[in-house]
């Protein structure tokens, strides 16, 4: 069987333009347009494009960014300031800091400063908290766009086994308190679980997030099954010396091979997750709007 290649740019367009809708609607009908507030602390490079994307794609839906770069030497008290200020702002209606923080920054400590019904990363314990136990919150953004590819691919995905690879606070443990939620039966694989592949041919849905470029092969794979790839790796081009190229976890060409439906990379899960963050955006600003 050859997999059906869920196309993330495509459903990441869609729900942009719904986004770009519920503003236009937010500034018709109650006078008020969405706020996105990125915060960077230092130039990490790879951390500057992603803010830039942000900034931009937040523009585009008609919603108001408001970017703060910060030096890398910033302190603690400063940065914990700004996120105060963000905080009672009411123009401001999602906070996101960018991550990773230099290593003199407390991260954790940062996160929890945002109040919770800003935090449109998901990351604040009460969110954390709330989504374990199925309370309404913020979802992280990646396993949300996860997600919802998985429910316009399947419909319903309860009673599916599913196997998330990888136990990251970001992606793997909010994407099986996600999948649990819609009444899936959930493993969560990683580094130490025995016989990896084996479970995941168990899987109607694997979703890869390790960060380790290419493990999940065709071989882990389950005929038909559902294939999310949430890796963003570079590695050196096979070809191309000299050169890079971007792969996921997943190898791409042994794993189609065998899936139901697969998201590719570049091109899948990624161009979902600033949707899905500026999605978060409009839901906070309608929740402090009543
Ligand atoms: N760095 C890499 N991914 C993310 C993300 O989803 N949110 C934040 N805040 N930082 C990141």
């Amino acid at each position: 069987m050859t997999g059906k290649i869920i196309d993330g740019k495509e459903f990441a367009a869609s729900v942009r333009a719904k986004v770009a809708e519920h503003v236009t609607r937010l500034k018709a009908d109650h006078d008020v347009t969405p706020g996105l507030a990125v915060v960077l602390v230092g130039q990490d490079a790879a951390s500057e494009v992603y803010v830039r994307n942000k900034g931009k794609s937040t523009l585009e839906v008609g919603m108001n960014s408001y970017e703060h770069k910060l030096p890398a030497d910033t302190s603690e008290a400063d940065l914990l300031a700004l996120i105060n200020q963000l905080n009672e702002d009411p123009a401001v209606h999602g906070i996101l800091c960018q991550l990773p923080l230099p290593d003199h920054l407390n991260e954790e400590l940062v996160i929890n400063s945002i109040v919770p019904e800003k935090d449109v990363d998901g990351f604040h314990i009460s969110n954390v908290g709330r989504l374990s136990t199925g309370q309404k919150s913020m979802v992280p953004c990646t396993p949300l766009g996860c997600l919802m590819m998985l429910r316009d691919h399947h419909g319903s995905l309860s009673g599916l086994n599913a196997v998330v690879v990888g136990r990251s606070n970001i992606v793997g443990k909010p994407m099986a308190n996600l999948l649990l939620k819609d009444s899936c039966t959930v493993t969560i694989a990683h580094s130490r679980t025995k016989d990896i592949e084996a479970l995941c041919r168990t899987a109607d849905i694997v979703v890869a997030a390790v960060g380790r470029p290419e493990m999940v092969t065709g071989e882990w794979i389950k005929d038909g099954a559902t294939v999310i790839d949430v890796g963003i790796n570079r590695i050196p081009h096979p070809e191309k010396e000299g050169k890079t190229k971007l792969v996921g976890d997943v190898d791409f060409a042994s794993a189609v091979e065998k899936a139901g439906a697969i998201t590719p990379v570049p091109g899948g899960v990624g161009p979902m997750t600033i949707a899905c963050l500026l999605a978060n955006t409009v839901t906070a600003c309608c929740r402090a709007n009543g």
